[in-house]
């Protein structure tokens, strides 16, 4: 076993990454994913806004593109979002006007659903069926078109369809809640969902941690404290009898002075203690980090003119792993 793919498979647990499809076209990037990663998940291909991008155009080249991919290099294939029911990432043409009425936008959904996740069935072995639904400070669900119109029932009727069209990929729901302190509303918010949707019999089997930490300092962002709050957050929701899995593990250093070398060393500190915790839980089944290298990053594009550029992924810009890197080897090795 070399790669952290081969590493992960060792201890029962998948590893990889966010694949873009403009990545797909350089060969050394390819050549990590392949030494690397056991699965790979669209970071933009299979959402909403680039599938149905107005209202009849379906698109599904750059989607199929990345699955003729995974299938060609023996890669697993995670399907992300099925929903991202969050009024900034809904395709324009998606409007309260959209729909004639909610039996309109319930079909609409349905039939979405049901296309796109029997399109990829059986390849695609899991499903974020919805992303970010909760509003983190109300933990009421995000005001869009389908809530608007569905109310509770369109996470239900998401995950109905996904399971349908979808019968043996594991469903789950996928957030940003944290460890951090701020989050205590909006992991309650999740909890209350989960414990739902599990009395209700709507059929999810885990809950997707995005993990994009934001480091300030380590002792901070991973304090005891935090940690404490972090596994009592995690007991209920493997106590409903959910698995967990880290869907989009980054680390922003955006807060870190020093050189690259002691932010990197502190990078990937806060890694290892992080997924030294959620491995502890036999119910984690796989991490993915939400890109491989560097600049490549969805982090860049928020990164102000004197500003330093971001270290958040475990490969550099010449695609040499970083301290990160060995800091999820090391956590494998031991989980
Ligand atoms: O491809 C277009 C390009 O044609 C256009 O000229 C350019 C100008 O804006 O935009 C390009 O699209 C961008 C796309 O990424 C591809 O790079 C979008 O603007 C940009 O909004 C989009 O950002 C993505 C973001 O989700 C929104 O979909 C990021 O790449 C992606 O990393 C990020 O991923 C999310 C997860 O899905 C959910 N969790 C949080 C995570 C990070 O925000």
């Amino acid at each position: 076993a070399s790669g952290l793919g081969d590493l992960a498979a060792a201890r029962g647990l998948r590893f990889g990454s966010a694949v873009r499809n403009t990545q797909l076209a350089d060969e050394d990037y390819v050549a990590l994913v392949r030494r690397d990663c056991s699965v790979v998940v669209a970071e933009n291909a299979q959402k909403m806004y680039a599938i149905l991008p107005t209202r009849d155009a379906w698109r599904f080249d750059e989607a199929d593109a990345l699955a003729r991919f995974a299938e060609a290099n023996a890669l697993g294939l995670r399907g992300h979002a099925l929903l991202w029911n969050h009024p900034d990432y809904l395709p324009d043409w998606l409007t309260d006007t959209a729909f004639d009425g909610p039996r309109d936008t319930e079909s609409f959904l349905r039939g979405y659903i049901g296309r796109v996740a029997g399109r990829y069935a059986p390849q695609i072995y899991a499903w974020d069926v919805v992303n970010e639904t909760l509003d983190p400070e109300t933990g009421a669900l995000r005001p869009t078109p389908f809530t608007k119109a569905m109310g509770p029932q369109v996470v239900d009727v998401a995950f109905e369809e996904a399971k349908a069209a979808a019968p043996g990929a594991t469903l789950s729901y996928n957030d940003y809640m944290s460890w951090e302190d701020g989050h205590e509303s909006h992991r309650a918010a999740v909890l209350r969902l989960l414990e739902r949707m599990v009395s209700d019999g709507v059929p999810v089997d885990g809950l997707g941690i995005q993990g994009h930490a934001k480091w300030t300092d380590r002792t901070a962002e991973f304090s005891s404290a935090r940690q404490k709050a972090w596994r009592g957050f995690l007991d209920e929701v493997t106590g409903m009898g959910l698995e967990l899995y880290v869907t989009e593990l980054d680390v922003n250093d955006g807060d870190a002075t020093g050189t690259d070398t002691q932010r990197d060393a502190e990078i990937a500190a806060y890694t290892k203690d992080y997924l030294d915790l959620m491995l502890d839980y036999p119910q984690t089944k796989e991490v993915l980090t939400w890109g491989l290298v560097d600049h490549d990053s969805w982090i860049q594009a928020f990164v102000d003119e004197g500003e330093l550029v971001r270290r958040p992924l475990p490969f550099d810009d010449a695609y040499r792993p970083k301290p990160m890197y060995e800091a999820i080897a090391k956590a494998f090795r031991a989980a």
